[in-house]
């Protein structure tokens, strides 16, 4: 028996909740990595792990899944009238330039998939200038900023895995020239991975393994971080929120923003139409009476299969993951104690073995468990779903190699420039329609295809890879 005051302190904590395996080797670790273990067992909401845990080992404390699904009403943006669209515009210019609208990006996952070291936002996607997805995101916020006259604030949800690298980013690069008030940094909650019957498993010897707790993350850091207070005293009415990894989100749609307060919605979500029912996105579906999104993951192959008259998928609203949030359905998520459900999965986690020993496996030993942004959905009183052009909007960076590459998202982005500048000169393409040399668009040269066209030269030439930009090509 150990008269360790730590060790009896922690293992009081440890044992009711099954997990006291957590210091079988306290014998042998330094006095700073016994006070290391025990910064991270006294940080750990034990409660939560404990209901974790339990589920895995219990069918019966598993959410239930529910009814059956339907297809949920969806309005398509391309097809709606000039007269909604204008007025949705003025609404959502109205919004933004009395600053009442914030964006929010979550960049606390971990890259797994990339494989890349540091934050994705360091990912360096421009197809011709080479600049970094955190920069490219900047400078829509910028370009926002200076034509509705105010400072959108751009809230970022980092992870342990992601913050301190990604603070030094903004840091050397003067955070793009936003106002120092503009960017503020979220840190999100961390979650141990288990085995899959729900033992904690350990990195080291005196260190848990950790890891983000999903992008449903970023609603509880709103609220712990005291950041939900502080934009609902400055007057902030929507949140904009996107992922990082995605180089073609709009981080503000004037449209999008205007819709979703003339709908009188809590959350509105941009969706493309799923065209292929293996791919890896989720749908959007009513659920005994509620929207949902239902991830790949977890959609039954009748549901995922299953498609309509004329041939199109019964669930073809593919989620882009962009959607606006009012804070005032956050307030009230807050309010009411409500939380987004953890979904366990099983990942390749190399952590210790029973004899303390590291390990490198090939095939997922463990479960993670993540909480999903749009599980907040089916919370809203009111919603709203608009469908959008998937080339204009959704290319996230996803895989070293196979689908969702960097590469793919250059060439998303150089298709993308491409397109608005063919209304205007002649762009060469090839055989499949691409752009025969690269072609990019700053954010602070032009935001939109209607800007371009009101600045672009007609006499423009296209003769090599072209980075329109108001300032010099960096490196040149
Ligand atoms: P993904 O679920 O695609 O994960 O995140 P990922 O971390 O980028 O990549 P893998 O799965 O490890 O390969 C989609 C978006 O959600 C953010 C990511 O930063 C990305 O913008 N995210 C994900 C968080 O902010 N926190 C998390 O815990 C997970």
């Amino acid at each position: 028996m150990t008269t360790d005051p730590l060790h009896v302190e922690l293992s009081s904590l440890l044992k009711p909740v099954g997990q006291e395996h957590v210091l079988r080797w306290w014998a042998e670790l330094s006095p700073g990595e016994k006070e290391a273990l025990a910064v991270q067992v006294r940080g750990m909401d034990l409660a939560r792990v404990n209901r974790l845990a339990r589920s895995l080992r219990v069918e019966a404390e598993r959410a239930p899944r529910g009814g059956p699904l339907q297809p949920p009403p969806i309005r398509s943006l391309a097809a709606m009238d000039a007269v909604t669209r204008r007025a949705a515009r003025e609404e959502g210019e109205r919004a933004i330039r009395a600053g009442q609208v914030a964006c929010y990006m979550v960049a606390g996952g971990q890259a797994t998939r990339l494989g890349i070291d540091g934050p994705k936002g360091t990912v360096e996607v421009g197809p011709v200038s080479r600049k970094s997805l955190f920069r490219l995101h900047a400078e829509k916020i910028l370009a926002a900023s200076i034509r509705y006259s105010t400072e959108i604030p751009w809230l970022l949800l980092t992870s342990d895995a992601t913050d301190r690298e990604t603070r030094e980013f903004f840091e050397r690069e003067g955070n793009f020239g936003l106002g120092p008030a503009q960017v503020r940094f979220l840190l999100q909650g961390s979650l141990p991975a288990f085995t899959p019957d729900g033992r904690i498993l350990m990195k080291t010897r005196s260190e848990i393994f950790m890891g983000p707790d999903g992008h449903g993350g970023a609603i509880h850091a709103l609220s712990g971080s005291g950041l939900l207070d502080d934009l609902l005293k400055e007057g902030t009415d929507v949140l904009s929120y996107f992922q990082v990894d995605n180089p073609l989100a709009p981080p503000i749609d004037p449209v999008f923003i205007g819709l979703h307060r003339l709908e009188g919605a809590e959350v509105s979500s941009k969706v493309a139409e799923k065209t292929d029912p293996e791919e890896k996105v989720g749908v959007f579906a009513l659920r005994d009476g509620s929207l949902t999104v239902v991830e790949y993951t977890e959609i039954s192959d009748e549901d995922r299969l299953a498609r309509v008259e004329g041939g199109r998928l019964k669930f073809r609203g593919g989620n882009l993951a962009i959607h606006v949030m009012s804070l005032s359905f956050l307030d009230r998520l807050r309010e009411e104690g409500l939380s987004l459900p953890h979904h366990p999965a099983r990942k390749i986690v190399p952590a210790l073995d029973e004899a303390g020993r590291p390990t490198t496996p090939s095939e997922p030993n463990g479960v993670k468990f993540e909480s999903f942004i749009f599980d907040a959905i089916p919370l809203a009183r009111t919603s709203f779903v608009a469908e959008v052009v998937r080339e204009d909007e959704f290319q996230p960076i996803k895989n070293a190699a196979g689908k969702f590459t960097l590469e793919d998202a250059r060439q998303a982005l150089s298709r993308l420039h491409a397109r608005w500048l063919a209304g205007v000169v002649e762009v060469p393409s090839d055989a499949s329609g691409s752009p025969s040399q690269p072609v990019e668009i700053s954010p602070m040269y032009a935001l939109d295809e209607e800007e371009l066209r009101s600045r672009v030269p007609p006499d423009l030439q296209i003769e090599g890879p072209l980075y329109l930009s108001p300032e010099p090509v960096p490196g040149e």
